[in-house]
Order: structure tokens, then sequence, then C-alpha cells
């Protein structure tokens, strides 16, 4: 029984380690020209980005794990073999590592810190007046795995939330808003927007101009999910006509992010490099050998995409 991983991750020995370490009865193979020479082998592909149409020539693969929270890498292959589960990675050294993120951007924004840092860099001293917490309404997109820890990271300093989901529920931590026809309305509310969705054919290019007009003039954007969330252009519009104060993103259609692209240079964009929440060998393949544990013993795995919502 083997175990493909194909990743661009530069750890690989590290990851391959770590996948031996917690499956010691399994072979990990590495790479696509182990995944050719061995197509027959493989039971599980552990996977970022693979090769579009490699992962149908696998005729005995009983599940596909993406190393990430995020699965776009994995569902945008044409040729993705049907009936095959495909399992997000869910991990709470991830989670931990973008509640983090989340909560540490929230308050930069919070407590005005790009215009400080925009000061700064012109040596100009001026205090600015801001609200408290409790008035600074905060709204998360996406309330899974990462939302609801970023929620919960947010929680103890009272800002006032509220989550933009797909499926309505009761949550008792601020307002929900669900589908396409609360999305208005989500984001009149929110003085400070993050998105933490997956990409799906049904979230793509949610925040562009028009999602923009709707913020509360000055409203703050936080990226955490994908670059494809965000119509890149649309925001520096709304950043130049004072509609968005600020932005925060962590990712960018094209990534790296080319050093020619605007969003290095605009003075009220914060740029990091994909880093909001990274995986982790040790702990991510301790949760995918858990899931194939799982598989293998006809217990459902933690985190498996239901294939007509892409998530
Ligand atoms: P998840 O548990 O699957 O949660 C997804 C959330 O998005 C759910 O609350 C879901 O609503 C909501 N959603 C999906 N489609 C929607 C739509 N059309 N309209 C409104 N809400 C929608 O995902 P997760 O584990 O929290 O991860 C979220 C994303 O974070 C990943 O897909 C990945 O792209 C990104 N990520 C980024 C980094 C980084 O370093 N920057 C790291 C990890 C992950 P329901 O609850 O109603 O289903
Ligand atoms: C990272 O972007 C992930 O999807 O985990």
């Amino acid at each position: 029984v083997a175990i493909l991983f194909l990743s661009d991750a530069d750890a690989t020995g590290a990851w391959a380690a770590a996948l031996e370490r917690e499956l010691p009865d399994d072979e990990v193979l590495i790479g696509t020209d182990a995944a050719r020479a061995r197509a027959a082998d493989i039971d599980f592909a552990v996977v970022w980005y693979p090769p579009p149409g490699l992962l149908a020539r696998l005729p005995s693969l009983k599940a596909i794990l993406s190393l990430g929270a995020g699965v776009d890498h994995v569902v945008l292959d044409p040729g993705l073999p049907a009936g095959v589960p495909l399992v997000r990675l869910v991990d709470p050294a991830l989670t931990e590592q973008m509640a983090e993120w989340v909560a540490m951007n929230v308050l930069r924004h919070h407590r005005l810190m790009p215009f400080y840092a925009e000061q700064q860099a012109r040596a100009y001293w001026k205090r600015h007046d801001i609200p408290r917490a409790r008035e600074r309404r905060v709204g998360i997109m996406g309330l899974g795995v990462l939302g609801q820890a970023a929620a919960a990271a947010l929680r103890p300093f009272g800002f006032p939330l509220a989550a933009w989901v797909r499926h309505p529920r009761p949550w008792t931590d601020g307002e929900i808003f669900a589908g396409p026809e609360d999305l208005g309305p989500f984001l009149a509310r929110s003085d400070i927007v993050v998105c933490l969705l997956p990409l799906t054919a049904e979230t793509r290019g949610v925040l562009n101009a028009r999602a923009f007009a709707r913020m509360p003039r000055g409203a703050a954007a936080i990226n955490g999910a994908r670059g494809g969330h965000v119509v890149a252009a649309d925001l520096i519009a709304a950043l130049d006509s004072g509609q968005i104060s600020a932005a925060t993103l962590d990712v960018f259609t094209t990534e790296p992010l080319p050093a020619s692209d605007p969003l290095w240079r605009h003075p009220r964009v914060t740029v990091t490099p994909h880093a909001a929440a990274v995986t982790l060998a040790e702990t991510a393949a301790r949760a995918i050998a858990a899931n194939i544990r799982r598989c293998r013993t006809g217990t459902a795995m933690v985190g498996v995409v239901e294939p007509t919502r892409q998530y």
C-alpha cells in the first residue's frame, strides 16, 4: 500500500518523514514520476496543486487529502476522479495560526495602524480618535473551522460580530447572515470585513466594486482566504476613492505576488506572503494519517468535501 505525496513545498523530506512516522506500515512515494511508475499501488494521495489529470490515472485511489484547508487547488482539476472523496485539512495548528492572524489584523485596523505606519514614514505626529471596540462592527465571511476560531479570538475584545454563511443557523456570538440576499445587509453593517471563505464558483470575485460600495464608507477589508475572492482593480479603486480606508491581503490570484503588482506599493495595503496559516508537516501529517486510518476502518473522515458545494 502506498501513499503518494505531491506538492511543490520545499520541505518534502520533512513531509515524508512525518507521514512515515504516522503510518509506519505504508510506503510514502514522492512526486509525479513515482505517481506514474507506481500508479496502481497508490491508495491515498496527499496533495497541493496536483498536476491536472494525474489523480484520474490512479486506479486504486481511495481518497485525496489536501495539504491545505482550501481545496480549490484540486477542485479546479477538470479530470478529478469522480467518486473518490476529497478531504480538506482540519488541523488545530493551522486553525490557531489563522485565529492569531485575524485577531492581529482586526486589531491593527481597529487601532489605525496602517495610518500610523504611513504617518511614521513621513515623521508626522498626529493622533486620531477611534471608536471603542464595542462600536466597531466586524463581519466574518465564512464561519467554518477558521471563521469560528477567528470569531472566538475576537470575542474577548467586544467587537459586535456578524458572519456571512451559506446555510442559516443559530449563533450565540453574533448575527448570522446567509445566502446572496443577505450579503448586502451583512456588508452594510461591517466596519471591518474579514474573508475566510473557500474559493468556489459562488464565492469567486465576491469582494468586488459592488461589495465595496455596500460597506460603510471607510471600512477596512482583510482577506485571509484566496486571492480569487477579491477583484484587485476594484479594491484599488475603492481605496483610492476613500470608500475603503485600508486593506490587508495574504492571498493573491498570482503567487508569489509579482514585483510589478500595484498592491505591493499601495500606501494603505498591507501584504503578507500567504503566511496567515501555514501547514506544518508534523501536525498536518497527524491529521491526515488519522483520516487515512478512519477511511481504512470505514469511519467517516473529518473534512470531506461536498462535491456540489466545492468545499
Ligand atoms: P470551511 O470549514 O469549509 O468553512 C467554509 C465557510 O464558508 C462555511 O461557513 C460556509 O458556509 C461558508 N461559505 C462557503 N460558500 C459560501 C457562499 N457561497 N456564501 C456564503 N458562505 C459560504 O473552511 P475553512 O477550513 O474555515 O477554510 C476557509 C478557507 O480559508 C479555505 O478554503 C482556504 O481557502 C482559506 N485558507 C487560507 C489560509 C492562508 O494561509 N491564507 C490558510 C488556510 C485556509 P456554511 O457554514 O453555511 O456551509
Ligand atoms: C492554505 O492556504 C490552506 O488552504 O490551508
